[in-house]
């Protein structure tokens, strides 16, 4: 047995050494960065999260453009408004694809969808579903009116609290998600139905999962990572979350298969199940049912999570800034009145409000970090060379603080919207539905969203803290959008 142990440490060495070589070769094709120690690369320094304040300070050391090692994968970040500008907008196409951790692999296993697909099923993906959704009611009054119902439904709720300090979120999100469930499967859902529970649940929980340490120990270390999965509390509930979602998902496409007939399709899932019939023998259609659950899904869990979060900011900054709550409402009163029906075209006329929407999504960055993408070919940023399949990591935050195009980027300030004559203005820099190419799918739906619900809201409702409370933190929760932490205010109707 004894010369075994030699012979062991040495292969471990020679293991070590080999790495190390491999190591050393990829970083001298990619931009620079902190050296990485083997296995674990930088997550150490990263305190094992991608943080956008961290990634940001680091610029300062590393320069806007550099890499990063997330265990022996390789990822080149970008900081400022010019870099993310050019790797979103100027050269959109040369990174037009999407990296596949193994979190999110082991989660929607072999499915394409939209969201982490790349290429010719990710095109058709992208343009039927947008199609779709543009169809049954974006832009038309289909979306405003189940927006509207939903609104009505949250003043209701919100007054029968009768001024008692409320936690809005679990009513926001309930909110969210009947809008986004009135487009995908033609209804929404009682709110204390154990099914709809199901779906707040899920949603929030795959939301909050890609933040954590977990996450990104799970890519880093995937082999390691699955087996553990069944102890681990947070991948657990994830995957509980995400098989529950997607049974949920299937019942209600199995309910429409039941009763399809071809006509005017009623909801995305009738135009989806019509697409597949369309599509039937064509050798290209990426129109499958594996493929209808996996996009719903993902329709589901972009939209629900951040658009709750957006509006979540929203109420907060409004009682940690009452003089600006007070404006919102004064430019309602003078310029709508009690009784008129809010649509979006209305923010044409409520520059301040809008304003001040604009100003949430930028001071909050819900989407912090982004999405990650992946080189479509040998190309370049900033003048650095990056080869094909580089995986890029545009941190929309520092675009958001950049200093070179925000007056006051560390202040809530909804002047940065504004001209001095008090008109809307809109800004290049301005990213959190992202740019380009691979921009939020639910943009439009999401603005409809966040302005009908919030105009209505605050037209009902002066927000403040509860007595003796006498701030709120204002730090983010890092997840697929960074949300506040849980708080309580009180809606005292106006
Ligand atoms: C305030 C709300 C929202 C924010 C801040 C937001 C933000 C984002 C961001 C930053 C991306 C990544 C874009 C990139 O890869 O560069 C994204 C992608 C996406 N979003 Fe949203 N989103 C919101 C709401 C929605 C809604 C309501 C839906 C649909 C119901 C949606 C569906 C999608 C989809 C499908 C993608 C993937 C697009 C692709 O890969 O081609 N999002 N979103």
């Amino acid at each position: 047995m004894e010369p075994l142990l030699p012979v062991l440490l040495g292969l471990v060495a020679v293991f070590v050494a080999w790495t190390f070589l491999k190591v050393q070769k990829a970083r001298r094709q990619l931009p620079p960065g902190p050296a990485p120690l083997p296995f674990i690369g930088n997550l150490l320094m990263l305190r094992f999260q991608l943080h956008h304040e961290t990634l940001l300070k680091m610029a300062s050391t590393y320069g806007n453009v550099y890499t990063l090692w997330v265990g022996h994968t390789p990822i080149v970040v970008l900081n400022g408004y010019q870099a993310v500008k050019e790797v979103l907008v100027t050269r959109s196409e040369d990174f037009a694809e999407r990296p596949i951790t193994s979190s999110l692999r082991d989660l929607i296993g072999n499915a394409d969808g939209i969201l982490f697909s790349s290429g010719h099923s990710w095109k058709q993906q992208r343009r039927f579903s947008l199609m779709t959704l543009r169809n049954l009611g974006l832009g038309k009054t289909i979306l405003e009116d189940s927006i509207r119902q939903e609104a009505s439904g949250l003043i209701e709720a919100f007054a029968q609290e009768n001024g008692k300090p409320i936690d809005p979120n679990s009513f926001l999100h309930a909110s969210i998600n009947n809008v986004i469930a009135s487009m995908l499967f033609g209804h929404s859902f009682c709110t204390k139905d154990d099914v709809f529970q199901d779906l707040v649940d899920g949603s929030k929980a795959m939301g909050e999962f890609n933040g954590t340490v977990w996450a990104r120990l799970y890519d880093a270390f995937p082999r390691i990572m699955k087996p553990l999965q069944p102890i681990l509390q947070r991948t657990l509930l994830a995957l509980i979350h995400w098989r529950k979602l997607k049974a949920l998902i299937a019942n209600e496409i199995w309910e429409h298969q039941k009763n399809w007939m071809p006509g005017e399709p009623r909801d995305f899932i009738d135009s989806y199940l019509a697409q597949v019939e369309k599509c039937k023998g064509d050798p290209t259609s990426t129109f499958t049912e594996t493929n209808m659950l996996q996009v719903i899904m993902e329709l589901f869990i972009a939209g629900s999570d951040t658009s709750t979060v957006a509006l979540s900011w929203a109420l907060l900054y409004m009682v940690e800034f009452p003089e600006i709550q007070e404006q919102v409402q004064k430019e309602l009163d003078t310029v709508l009145g009690p009784s008129h029906v809010i649509c979006y075209e209305d923010q044409k006329i409520l520059p301040f409000t809008n304003a001040v929407l604009h100003e949430t999504q930028r001071f909050s960055s819900l989407s912090a970090v982004g999405v990650m993408h992946k080189s479509t070919r040998d190309t370049s940023v900033m003048g650095m060379p990056l080869s094909k399949g580089v995986i890029i990591l545009p941190n929309i935050f520092s675009a958001h603080y950049d200093p070179e195009q925000w007056e006051t980027p560390r202040k809530f300030n909804p002047s940065h919207f504004l001209d001095k004559d008090g008109n809307f203005v809109n800004k290049n820099a301005f990213l959190p539905f992202s740019a380009g190419i691979r921009v939020c799918l639910g943009e439009k739906m999401a603005r409809t969203m966040l302005f009908i619900l919030f105009s209505s809201l605050l037209r009902a409702f002066r927000f403040q803290l509860p007595e003796g409370v006498k701030g709120i933190n204002r730090e983010g929760i890092l997840g697929h959008a960074m949300s506040p932490h849980p708080y309580k205010i009180c809606a005292i109707p106006r």
